[in-house]
């Protein structure tokens, strides 16, 4: 049986390597990776490239965040329908960088599934997996903050929370699958986190700080013996 291949959803944050045209370029090069290995890459730009980046590539670009408010008096924030009508096919919610209130979190999840926006609800333990997972988002990403930003990863310091996380969304709701995050750079963090039953991961200083983001890019996904010779 060939094995199940990851959703690869890189976060752009406010990286100045992703952001503008720069931005562009990264998700430009994403595509390329994503169709080149034929595997799944999402792309989350800040709102302000959203547009630009959905007209230049035709792998799915989503929002970094939303607020779950309406047409109307809100200045400042962020439309759920703004951000479709720019092109966007799904959003994250809750990252680390971005707490909401389960409430809020609640509110966001049912105006994202009105506009068919999919939604990947960050967490930063099992607890709160579980707690968002019960308004049935597509995906929970589950984050132990720490580690966010840094060169251990997730499934090397802690696997054991990944294989915790998958049974507590999995008991929480019917639908909604397991992505797993920080410090991710490498095929092997990825290998592991599938191996113990996540669908994807959710990274971002991995891919925008490197010197060579295709080549981490594809870092994520070719075995380091099958990798393309580094250019000179
Ligand atoms: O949203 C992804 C993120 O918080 C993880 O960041 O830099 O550890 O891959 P990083």
């Amino acid at each position: 049986m060939e094995e199940k291949k990851p959703l690869i959803v890189i976060n752009f944050k406010t990286y100045a390597q992703a952001t503008g045209s720069a931005a562009e370029k990264l998700a430009k090069i994403s595509e390329q990776v994503s169709k080149m290995e034929n595997i799944q890459i999402i792309v989350v730009p800040q709102p302000t490239d959203i547009y630009r980046i959905a007209k230049s590539v035709s792998i799915p670009v989503y929002a970094q965040h939303i607020d779950p408010v309406v047409y109307g008096s809100n200045t400042g924030s962020i439309l759920p329908e703004a951000v479709y009508d720019a092109g966007a096919k799904g959003t994250l919610i809750n990252h680390s960088e971005r707490r909401l209130s389960l409430d809020v979190i609640e509110k966001t999840i049912k105006k994202a599934k009105e506009l068919k926006l999919v939604t990947i609800c960050c967490a930063a333990d099992l607890e709160q997996a579980k707690s968002v997972a019960q308004f049935n988002p597509d995906y929970v990403a589950v984050e132990p903050p720490e580690l966010i930003g840094g060169d251990i990863s997730i499934s090397t310091a802690q696997p054991g929370l990944i294989k915790d996380a998958v049974r507590k969304v999995k008991s929480a709701s019917m639908t909604t699958k397991l992505l797993v995050g920080a410090g991710v750079k490498t095929k092997e963090d990825i290998d592991i986190a599938m191996k113990l039953g996540a669908e994807g991961v959710l990274l971002a200083s991995g891919i925008t700080k490197a010197k060579d983001q295709k080549r981490a890019i594809q870092g994520l996904i070719i075995d380091a013996d099958k990798m393309p010779e580094e250019k000179k």
